[in-house]
């Protein structure tokens, strides 16, 4: 087990490396959401499914959380972990869609939630309710902050206080 968890971090560290810097937002691409909004409507539904999939399963590990029932912990982030858009039934084409449009800062991020779901269910099925609310945070983190960067658009309160002095202008 412990084998698979390093096999798995030093697959997403590599796939950070070949990445590059594209984490680092560059100055002014802060903010930028037009690529989620340049997706075609059938690929934008999809991602607005899979984040109302995401809130649910958020919300319901809460309860679930207080009363020790890892199991479901365990299955709701194992569902979360494969809601990945990346995953889903596409087309050749809307996976180039999804490629061309989407800035690898967004695959990034999206990629570090998915990890981190994976993380949850592997705290869950170990039952170590410590590490299950480090993962959940994370979570709930990483969500901010993809929202923030990425679709600040639909979230406008996470817009940062420099890009609302720009929007002024
Ligand atoms: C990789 C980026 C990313 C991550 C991670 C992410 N979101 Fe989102 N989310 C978006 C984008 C972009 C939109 C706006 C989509 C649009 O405008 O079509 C969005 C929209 C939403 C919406 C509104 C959906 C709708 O159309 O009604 C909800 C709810 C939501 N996210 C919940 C979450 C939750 C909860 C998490 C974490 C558990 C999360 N998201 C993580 C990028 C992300």
């Amino acid at each position: 087990m412990k084998l698979f968890f390093f096999a798995t971090l030093f697959a997403i560290l590599l796939s950070t490396v070949s990445y590059g810097e594209g984490d680092k937002l560059k100055h002014g691409e802060h903010g930028n959401s037009s690529g989620v909004e340049a997706l075609s409507d059938d690929l934008r539904d999809l991602l607005s499914q899979e984040m109302q999939a995401l809130e649910s399963g958020m919300i319901s590990i809460i309860p679930a959380y207080n009363s020790g029932n890892w199991n479901e912990i365990e299955s709701t982030a194992e569902k979360m972990n494969k809601s990945y858009i990346m995953k889903k039934n596409l087309t050749e084409s809307q996976v180039k869609e999804l490629h061309a449009v989407l800035p690898r800062a967004f695959i990034e991020k999206d990629q570090n939630f998915h990890y981190l779901a994976g993380m949850l269910e592997h705290a869950a099925k170990s039952r170590k309710a410590e590490l299950i609310n480090f993962y959940f945070s994370k979570m709930n983190e990483s969500c901010v902050s993809c929202h923030a960067a990425f679709a600040t658009h639909r979230f406008p309160a996470l817009l940062l206080k420099e890009q609302k002095e720009e929007h002024a202008h």
